[in-house]
């Protein structure tokens, strides 16, 4: 799981910095938001997501990273496309940022439970699971 956040994180990271760069070179800030909520809650909180699911593998375990990783997917994009939307003269796009918005706070809360929950727990593993790390480490 944090491997995956990560790449995602470095997609958006990519498409707000070109963003950025955009902006600056046109002197057009219309997209100045896109660029900050692509920026911040796509490449940072993305990352510092990832960087967490790898200290504490009870959270990547859980099945609130899984919750968290596709709520933030999703919603991210439809807030960021809404906020384009409006701000290119189409107020009615206002649903799609709103409920964007509200299912990246959604992410957030799946985080900062699994945060509550699982930070620094052991990870438990079935006989399953330790059979197929004997494997894997012997092959
Ligand atoms: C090459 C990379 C980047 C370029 C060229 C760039 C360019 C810009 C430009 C032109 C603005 C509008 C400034 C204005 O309204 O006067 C802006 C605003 C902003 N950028 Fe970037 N940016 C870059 C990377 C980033 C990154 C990586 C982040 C965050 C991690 C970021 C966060 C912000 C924020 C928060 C604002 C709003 C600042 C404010 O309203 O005072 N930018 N950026
Ligand atoms: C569901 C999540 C979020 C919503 C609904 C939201 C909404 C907003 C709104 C309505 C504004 C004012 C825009 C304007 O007046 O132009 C704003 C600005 C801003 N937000 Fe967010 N935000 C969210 C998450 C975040 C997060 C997680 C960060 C940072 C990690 C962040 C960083 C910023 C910054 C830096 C600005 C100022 C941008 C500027 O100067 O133009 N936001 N946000």
């Amino acid at each position: 799981m944090a491997k995956s956040l990560l790449r995602c994180a470095v997609l958006y990271a990519l498409f707000g910095i070109s963003l950025g760069v955009v902006m600056a070179a046109s002197h057009d800030f219309a997209n100045k938001g896109v660029h900050v909520h692509v920026n911040l809650v796509g490449w940072v909180s993305m990352a510092v997501m990832a960087m967490a699911y790898h200290a504490f593998p009870a959270m990547a375990e859980s099945m609130l990273a899984k919750v968290q990783f596709w709520l933030h997917n999703l919603g991210l994009p439809l807030m960021a496309y809404g906020i384009y939307a409006i701000m290119h003269g189409l107020p009615m796009a206002e649903p799609i940022v709103g409920s964007g918005s509200l299912i990246v706070a959604l992410a957030f809360v799946a985080f900062a439970a699994n945060v509550w929950l699982n930070a620094g727990r052991e990870v438990e593993r079935s006989s399953f699971g330790a059979r197929r790390e004997a494997v894997v480490q012997a092959a």
